[in-house]
């Protein structure tokens, strides 16, 4: 049977205006509740990197290739988290890291895996994403 999860309130839909944040702390977890262009994501204020509290990093855009090589272009603005101690940037409403290989610079090759031991394995560097919302005008986490 699926456990239920819990409400949290974490402030007025007032004070979490597009463009802002909140960190909260709910039990053990810390957690960073965004509003990027009106519409509210959380994501655990952990880095997958090497724990860096990720959600007091700057929010911005960031570079994507063009159609054009060497060319690049600014994008995503107001929801790319960068993290502040190496700097690996988020989309915060995918929970993605931003990667985009550009197959026309750089020469690629078949490689394999042998092990899962390694102590550096980024096997999945994705945010985790809680569940969030808006009831009476409240902004609502549900763990
Ligand atoms: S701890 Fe976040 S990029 Fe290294």
């Amino acid at each position: 049977m699926p456990k239920t999860k819990q409400k949290h309130e974490i402030c007025p839909l007032d004070e979490l205006q597009p463009g802002q944040r909140k960190i909260v702390q709910i039990g053990k977890r810390s957690i960073g509740v965004f509003n990027i262009h009106g519409a509210l994501h959380a994501v655990k204020n952990v880095c997958p990197h090497q724990g860096a509290e990720l959600c007091r990093g700057a929010v911005g855009g960031t570079m994507l290739p063009s159609d054009r090589p060497g060319e690049y272009n600014y994008a995503l603005d107001g929801q790319i988290l960068r993290c502040p101690w190496h700097f690996w940037e988020f989309d915060i409403t995918t929970g993605e890291m931003v990667f985009v290989p550009d197959p026309k610079r750089v020469k690629t090759y078949d490689v394999g895996v042998e092990t899962s031991s390694c102590e550096h394995d980024h096997e999945d560097p994705r945010l985790e994403k809680y569940e969030v919302g808006v009831e009476n005008k409240v902004v609502v986490l549900y763990l």
